[in-house]
């Protein structure tokens, strides 16, 4: 129990002891008026007044839950505070004059006070008000508290408002408010290349919102935002690339940078349900959970989908009415948020083809198939790694037994890869030419074009990517 101001202005009764606490802090409040008053000048009458009462130290409101709402506001970090000029009711409009601090206003939780002040922001912050509205963090907040993960940040979770700082002030990695709630990635981030640029340089080197945005943020491996922002401050990238790695665009298109740039990293293929007509990944309707229903359905035994299973789940999103409309696209990643953010030198990255261009590489066997979810993180069924050469003995590449049964090494890989790139239902004629078309660039690459060229141009004739045809 507790007495917040003097014993008359609240309803419960009070010990002698916390009486005479109450008694010493207003005498206490007393003595320190000239020095509050000297840092207030700034501020409005009205908030001088709540001030008077709320910037003492330790005072804390028990909640219904247990949990202990602090009710100490610093004058002096407000009046240092970019809401300087903001009145305290401007976001706190619901405060009854008459009655507040007399009576108790019961409050169910912390989580709960902060959901209630939650539209505070909108008056004065339309922009990020509403980018925020469109953002992975403002989803989750939707969908609700979830007993498998912590909650999802409103503004006041990012930003104090009563001691907010110019976002132009650098601070220490360690004040990024991202840091809370994602402690393992923040500190792979930390000493990673960019983190220790950043630590050593301050602002040029990316903190998390340089590449993930504060407020209209998305499922990391939703889209090209990320891969957009690197090529952002790395502008020559592409270029320096494309010096040893033949078709850099088609690459980094099929790769996150992370797969070569975190040499430690495990990697695994994500086979994502694209939509090739609307040119974006499915996405699941909040809902309407019919991805988890249908692979479980397909994956009776739980071993993962083998390749009959993957196609005839395909089948399934690709109703009579609209074939070939769901396709897979193939893109390899690391398989954790940690190893996204241990980005090395660049002395470090992968270099060797035969990483992934060999039959049996590391990072062809893990494989998982992706539909988007409801907030655009991936919702994941595992697949078995065998799909990737055996969905070339299915119905749907039919004509490609020949190639598959040549066993010629070079050719198998790309195959695979070139299944992985853009497996259609049925892959259809375009990626023989493909196919070939990457045969042809790997032997230029290696100088050994001439004989391959031959034989290619013929049936490549037309090349159109097999991923921007319409099916
Ligand atoms: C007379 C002293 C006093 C003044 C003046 C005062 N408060 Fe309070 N305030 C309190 C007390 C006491 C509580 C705790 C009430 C409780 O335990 O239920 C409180 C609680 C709060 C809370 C926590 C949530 C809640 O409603 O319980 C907020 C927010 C708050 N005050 C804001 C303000 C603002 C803004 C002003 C100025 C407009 C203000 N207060 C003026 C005494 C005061
Ligand atoms: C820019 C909007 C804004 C202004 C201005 C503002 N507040 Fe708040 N205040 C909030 C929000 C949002 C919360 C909820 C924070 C949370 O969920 O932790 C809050 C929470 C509080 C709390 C309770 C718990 C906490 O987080 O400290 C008190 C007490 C409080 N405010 C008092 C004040 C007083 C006194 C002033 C003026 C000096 C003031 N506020 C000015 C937005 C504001
Ligand atoms: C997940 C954390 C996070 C949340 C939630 C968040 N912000 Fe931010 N905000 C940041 C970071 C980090 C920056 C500084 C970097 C930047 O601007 O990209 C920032 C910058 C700002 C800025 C100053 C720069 C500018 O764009 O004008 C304002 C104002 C702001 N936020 C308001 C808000 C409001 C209002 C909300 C709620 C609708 C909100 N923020 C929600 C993290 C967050
Ligand atoms: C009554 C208007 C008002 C409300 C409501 C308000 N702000 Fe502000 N905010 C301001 C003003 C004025 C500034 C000063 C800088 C400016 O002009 O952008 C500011 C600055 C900021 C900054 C720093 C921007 C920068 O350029 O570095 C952040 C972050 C911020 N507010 C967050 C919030 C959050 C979070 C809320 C809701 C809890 C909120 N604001 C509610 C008026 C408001
Ligand atoms: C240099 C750019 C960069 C910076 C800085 C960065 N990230 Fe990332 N982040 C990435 C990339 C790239 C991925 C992997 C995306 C993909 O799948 O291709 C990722 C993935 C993530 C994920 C998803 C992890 C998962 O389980 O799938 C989260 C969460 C995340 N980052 C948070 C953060 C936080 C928090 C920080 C700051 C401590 C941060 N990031 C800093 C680039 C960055
Ligand atoms: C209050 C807690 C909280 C804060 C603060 C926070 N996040 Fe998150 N964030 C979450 C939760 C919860 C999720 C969803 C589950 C998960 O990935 O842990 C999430 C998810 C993400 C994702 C998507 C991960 C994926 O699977 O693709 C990214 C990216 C992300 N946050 C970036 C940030 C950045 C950048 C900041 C700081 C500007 C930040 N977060 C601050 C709670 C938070
Ligand atoms: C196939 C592996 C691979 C992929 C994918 C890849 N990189 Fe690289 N990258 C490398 C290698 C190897 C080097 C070092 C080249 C050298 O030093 O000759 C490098 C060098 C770099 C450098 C330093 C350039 C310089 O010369 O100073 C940057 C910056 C870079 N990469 C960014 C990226 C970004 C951004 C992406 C994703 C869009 C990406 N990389 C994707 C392998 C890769
Ligand atoms: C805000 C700008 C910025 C963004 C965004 C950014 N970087 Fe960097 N990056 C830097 C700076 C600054 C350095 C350190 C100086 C340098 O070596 O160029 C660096 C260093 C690197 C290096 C080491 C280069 C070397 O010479 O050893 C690699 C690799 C790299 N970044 C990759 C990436 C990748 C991949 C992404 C996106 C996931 C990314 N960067 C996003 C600014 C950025
Ligand atoms: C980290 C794994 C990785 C590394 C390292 C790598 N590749 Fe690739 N490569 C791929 C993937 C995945 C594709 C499939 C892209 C697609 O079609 O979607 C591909 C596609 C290709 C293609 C076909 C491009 C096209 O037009 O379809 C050629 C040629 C190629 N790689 C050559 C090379 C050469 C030469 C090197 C070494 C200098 C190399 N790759 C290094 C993963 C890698």
């Amino acid at each position: 129990m507790k007495c917040f101001l003097t014993v008359n202005e609240l309803n419960e009764p009070c010990s002698a002891k916390s009486f005479l606490m109450a008694v010493m802090l207003a005498i206490g409040f007393f003595i320190a008026v000239p020095d509050a008053r000297s840092e207030s000048v700034d501020l409005s009458k009205t908030t001088q007044a709540c001030l008077t009462c709320h910037d003492k130290e330790g005072e804390q409101k028990k909640l219904e839950n247990g949990d202990l709402l602090p009710l100490h506001i610093s004058t002096k970090a407000y009046t240092e505070s970019m809401h300087k000029e903001t009145d305290c009711e401007d976001c706190h409009s619901n405060i009854e004059s008459k009655t507040h601090g007399k009576e108790k206003i019961s409050i169910k939780s912390r989580r709960d006070y902060t959901l209630g002040m939650g539209e505070s922001c909108r008056e004065c912050h339309k922009k990020n008000f509403k980018a925020y509205a469109d953002g992975l963090h403002a989803a989750l907040v939707k969908e609700g508290s979830k007993a498998d993960r912590k909650d999802a940040p409103l503004c006041s979770n990012c930003h104090n408002p009563h001691t907010v700082k110019s976002v132009k002030i650098i601070e220490p990695i360690t004040a990024t408010p991202c840091a809370t709630c994602h402690e393992a990635i923040f500190n792979a981030y930390a000493k990673d290349v960019h983190g220790l640029e950043r630590i050593a340089k301050g602002k040029t080197a990316p903190i998390c919102s340089d590449c993930h945005q504060a407020h209209d943020n998305k499922a990391a491996s939703m889209g090209n935002a990320i891969k957009d922002a690197c090529l952002t401050c790395h502008k020559d990238a592409v270029k320096q690339h494309n010096d040893w790695l033949p078709n850099t665009d088609r690459h980094f298109e099929a790769i996150s940078c992370p797969v070569c740039h975190a040499p430690t990293a495990q990697r695994r293929v994500n086979l994502r349900l694209y939509d090739n007509l609307a040119k974006h990944q499915v996405s699941e309707k909040l809902g309407v959970p019919q991805f988890e229903l249908k692979a479980d359905a397909a994956d009776a035994d739980k071993l993962g989908l083998d390749g009959r299973a993957l196609q005839s789940l395909l089948r399934e999103f690709n109703q009579p009415g609209t074939e070939n409309r769901t396709i897979l696209r193939g893109r390899l990643e690391v398989r954790s948020g940690v190893d996204a953010h241990q980005i090395s030198e660049k002395s470090k990255a992968i270099k060797d083809c035969d990483t992934c261009h060999k039959t049996g590489a590391e990072a062809f066997q893990s494989v998982s198939l992706t539909i988007a979810g409801p907030d655009g993180r991936p919702i994941r069924h595992g697949v078995q790694k065998d799909v990737l050469s055996s969905l070339l003995a299915t119905e749907s590449i039919r004509g490609f037994y020949a190639i598959g049964s040549t066993r010629i090494k070079l050719l198998d890989v790309l195959l695979v890869l070139v299944v992985l790139g853009a497996l259609a239902v049925p892959l259809g004629h375009m990626t023989v030419k493909r196919l070939f078309k990457g045969v042809r660039d790997k032997r230029e690459a290696e100088e050994r074009a001439a004989q391959v060229k031959a034989s290619t141009q013929e049936l490549t004739g037309n090349r159109r990517r097999d991923d921007d045809t319409p099916q």
